[in-house]
This record gives structure tokens, sequence and C-alpha cells, in this order.
């Protein structure tokens, strides 16, 4: 092959939003897509857990031949970086540290909000890459959300519920912790597909920013992939899932906003 592979790695199917993103903004890229849907949630676990399942997908990934790889998982990029890097001998970009600069980029108050899983905001992964860059950062877990986007209540009026709830408190707390922000990063893979309902129910003047675009921008540059022109491969994506594949083609077209193509079952073991 003439093109390059890029391998995908989320533990579900959310990451397709970044897959999305990537396939629109590197078309000489082919991918590989794994979803450990077996294993989801991540964002409950511990850091050895989501660690050793991340590690086993990345190694997959490569083993099917992926020259570089992307961490879609907001969880995984944020607990397990340094483990799949220490683990594979390719490229590796995670989403937070593009989330964060898009951040930088769009703040002018330098104070921002982020809405992630339980492990991502205990991580303060976020906090840490936003501080780098100059930025306070304000995190806050919402549980409630990877499973009602699983159930595909996403123009649901408990979805809408649930979400003005958060974002009351979030903004109580961002009061009390002094913040004055004008940016809410969404933290976790499938907070995208709620993006309307998050933007009407947050203060206005606060801009809602996602990953996804900012992962595919920087992986094109991270992966010294600018020049390439090569052929543009006949198939975009390759899927595979460690559950079942039924589900994942069902719920994965809602992600990447078309048909998926063959997704093929993978056991990486417990
Ligand atoms: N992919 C996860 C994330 O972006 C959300 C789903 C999960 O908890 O596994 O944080």
């Amino acid at each position: 092959v003439n093109y390059p592979i890029i391998g995908v790695f989320d533990s579900g199917f959310g990451g397709l939003t970044v897959l999305r993103a990537l396939e629109e903004q590197i078309p000489q890229a082919q991918f590989l897509y794994i979803g450990d849907t077996a294993r989801l949630p991540y964002g409950s676990k511990s850091r050895t857990t989501i660690a050793r399942y991340a590690v086993s997908s990345a190694r997959f990934l490569v083993d099917q031949g992926a020259q570089f790889l992307v961490i879609a998982c907001n969880t995984a990029s944020a607990l397990a970086l340094d483990a799949i890097r220490a683990s594979v001998p390719v490229p590796v970009l995670g989403v937070i540290e593009p989330g964060a600069e898009r951040a930088r980029a769009n703040s002018a108050t330098k104070d921002v909000l982020v809405l992630a899983t339980s492990a991502t905001v205990e991580s303060q992964a976020y906090s840490q890459a936003c501080h780098d860059r100059g930025l306070r950062a304000h995190e806050k877990a919402c549980p409630l959300l990877v499973p009602l986007v699983e159930e595909g209540w996403i123009d649901h009026s408990v979805t809408r519920q649930v979400i003005s709830i958060y974002m009351e408190e979030l903004e109580r707390e961002a009061r009390a912790a002094d913040l004055c922000p004008d940016t809410l990063v969404l933290g976790c893979t499938h907070y995208p597909l709620l993006r309307g309902l998050m933007e009407q129910a947050v203060k206005p003047g606060i801009r809602v920013i996602d990953s996804a675009e900012a992962t595919a921008a920087e992986a094109i540059h991270c992966f010294a992939l600018e020049g390439e022109r090569g052929d543009i491969p006949a198939v975009r994506s390759h899927f595979y899932a460690t559950d079942s594949v039924e589900k994942f083609r069902r719920l994965g077209s809602q992600f990447l906003a078309r048909e998926l193509d063959e997704v093929r079952l993978v056991d990486l073991g417990g």
C-alpha cells in the first residue's frame, strides 16, 4: 500500500466522531477503527484497568498494520496515554492536548469549563493541559450522559433535563471558583452528539467546542502527513468491535453520520 494507515481507538463507538473528522481532513489515509464495546464504559474504571484495556486495543491495531495511532477516547487519553506509548512502536496522539489547544485559541477570558467522564475528571488531565497553556479550567463529571447517548436518547426530554441540571451545577461551581468562563470543552467522545442540547442549555457568551476536529488537524501535523499525496484508498475505514457488531453498526452510523461497512468481531480477552 502507498497510503498511510491510521489506527483509531475508542472504548466504543463514540470515537467515530473523531474518525469522521479524520476521514474528512486526511482523505489520503486509510483507517482501522476499534471500539472496545465489550468493556465499555471506561469512564467509571480505574487507571490500571483502563490502561490494560487500552494497551490491548492499541496493540491489536498495530498488529493489523496501523502506522500511527489516534486515541479518540478521552478517558484512555487522560489515563493511559503514557502506557500506550510505551507499548507500541508507532507515534500515538490523544485527544486531550488538541482539545486544550483549541480551548486556548478560543478563550479570551482564559477561563474554561470541561465536561467529561468521572475517570477523566479525577485524572485532572484537562486541568493540567489547560494550566500548561495559561488557562484556568473547571472540570465536571457527567456520568449520566454516556448511558443516555448509548440508549439513543439524543433528542429526548430526559436528556435535556439532565443536561440542564449539570449546566446549573457547573455554572454555580464556576462562580464559586471565581471563574469567568467563555469556553466549554466537550471532553468525552459521546458529548458531540449532544452538542445542540448543550448549546441551548449553556449561558449566552459561552462557546461549545469539541476535540474531534482539533485532533484531526493535529494528526496531520503530528504524523507529518502534510505532503502525502498517494492514492485515495477505495475502502476508507475498516471497523472492529469487541461486542455485538449489530449494535455497533446501528449506533455507530449516528456517530459517523453514514452507514458503516462491515464490522468485524474481535476477542481481546477479559
Ligand atoms: N470514550 C469515553 C470517553 O471519551 C466515553 C465512554 C466510556 O466511558 O467508555 O471518555
